[in-house]
């Protein structure tokens, strides 16, 4: 069973990089929208355009089910895309409503990009809770993490003027409303309060691919679980039409925009996953 994991660029790697521990013996294959990210400022109509191409490579590529590892792509083209495509399509969501439920005493705020805080998927979510949220899009963000640029001093100065608009000390919850945004936890957790939660809606959205597989995917377990860097050997990987194997016998075929990756961005990868590596524990 093949299971795809779309995002505009690199930020859905977060998700990738949750599953690869969580999971064991899948085959996994990753599609980047390198061409046409970020997807947070266009239209929704070329969002659906684009997502649609996406996820009709990522089938033609033998994907028996796809997560949609980007809110915006989600916000924008979910339904489109269960309508034209017959595998499982599974979206994600800003865990506004994970939030409300937890920390919903003290408002929340989720950080997103502009087109999925203008969409009317959220309008409606949040509509639907008690809790008070504040929202606030971060586009440049996006492009800091395609850029490699996590903590530098200018993701600094853009963070802290950015959040000094909300009264952070009334805050129970920061949402991650964005994939792109899960390299930015630590710069996050510094300028939050202590007390505020981080919360990025991994977990539920591979909740919902394994009930929706049921048993299709298996546990990894105890001794199984990988060190959690990717095992990477660019000697032999580059050659290996993007594909690398990783710990728990799960294997990644990468791909920007329908190609295949060459053993310079097979490494970058690999810092990708190393960064995110050290932002997991951080909540
Ligand atoms: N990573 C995407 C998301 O989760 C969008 C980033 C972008 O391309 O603007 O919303």
């Amino acid at each position: 069973m093949k299971i795809a994991f779309f995002d505009s660029g690199i930020g859905g790697l977060s998700v990738l990089a949750e599953a690869l521990r969580r999971f064991s013996g899948a085959e996994f294959l990753y599609f980047a929208d390198e061409d046409h990210v970020p997807y947070g400022t266009k239209s929704r109509a070329e969002i659906v355009r684009l997502s649609l191409d996406a996820v009709g490579f990522l089938v033609s590529r033998g994907a028996d089910a796809v997560v949609v590892a980007c809110n915006t792509a989600t916000s924008a083209a979910i339904s489109e895309l269960r309508g034209a495509f017959s595998v499982p399509v599974i979206g994600m969501e800003p865990a506004v409503k994970l939030a409300a439920d937890s920390f919903g005493a003290r408002p929340t705020l989720l950080i997103a990009t502009p087109l999925t805080i203008a969409g009317e998927k959220l309008a409606r979510l949040v509509g639907r809770l008690e809790c008070e949220t504040w929202s606030l899009a971060l586009p440049r963000l996006v492009e800091f993490a395609q850029d490699l640029e996590f903590d530098s001093p200018a993701v600094w100065a853009y963070l802290r003027e950015e959040l000094a608009k909300f009264e952070l000390e009334r805050l129970g919850s920061l949402v991650l409303g964005c994939t792109h945004f899960n390299y930015f936890k630590d710069v996050l957790r510094e300028i939050l309060p202590p007390h505020v939660r981080i919360i990025d809606g991994i977990d539920g959205t591979l909740n919902r691919l394994a009930s929706e597989l049921g048993g299709g995917l298996k546990l990894a377990h105890g001794e199984d679980l990988p060190s959690r860097a990717a095992k990477f050997d660019a000697e032999t990987d580059g050659k290996n039409g993007g594909k690398i194997y990783y710990p728990n016998g799960n294997s990644v075929e990468y791909f920007y925009s329908g190609r295949a990756l060459d053993a310079v961005q097979l490494r970058k990868v690999e810092i990708f996953l190393k960064r995110l590596d050290a932002m997991w524990e951080i909540g």
